[in-house]
């Protein structure tokens, strides 16, 4: 089988990982959407939030399944028998930060290959931290999230 993992932190899941979330499914025979801990992170929303919003937003997609780690990425990758990993790009911003993570990893697991796939231009603009801090002044969220994922940052940013 034709296996994949999206890992991230999804602080919260936006749009951008969604449309990343939708392109990999139609690629791969099986995608895992895999949340870190990322315990070293300053974030919003708990690991188990992290993972019910996830969960939430691909329910309608039948080869994706959304599921916690914790520790090393490639230990994950290994445990569950998956070769390749995927990551968005958005911008060429993105990718010193993602060019590093993908040597470390291929450093330490060379069976480990990273695909980078880009996402579509309507959502080059869209992350977490930008999603947070638009919630956070009261603005719209349609271009940022899924319904689901905008009314909990509004319950947690607003009440
Ligand atoms: O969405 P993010 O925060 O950019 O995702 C980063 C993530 C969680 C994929 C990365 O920090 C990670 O793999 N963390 C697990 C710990 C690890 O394996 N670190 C070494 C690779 S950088």
């Amino acid at each position: 089988m034709n296996a994949a993992m999206y890992p991230g932190s999804f602080d919260p899941i936006t749009l951008g990982h969604l449309d990343v979330i939708e392109r990999a499914a139609r690629n791969f025979d099986r995608l895992t959407v895999a949340v870190a801990a990322s315990p070293r992170k300053k974030l919003l929303f708990d690991h188990t939030e992290r993972i019910d919003m996830a969960r939430h937003v691909v329910a309608h997609l039948e080869n994706v399944e959304v599921e916690p780690f914790d520790g090393l990425l490639v230990a994950y990758a290994k445990s569950r028998g998956i070769h390749v990993l995927i990551r968005g790009l958005r911008a060429f911003s993105d990718f010193e930060y993602e060019f590093q993570m993908a040597l470390v990893n291929r450093h330490m697991d060379p069976d480990l290959e990273t695909v980078f796939l880009m996402t579509k231009e309507d959502c080059s603009y869209i992350s977490s931290s930008i999603a947070k801090e638009v919630a956070g002044l009261g603005g719209d969220l349609r271009n940022f999230v899924p319904d689901y994922v905008a009314e909990r940052l509004r319950d947690r940013l607003l009440t």
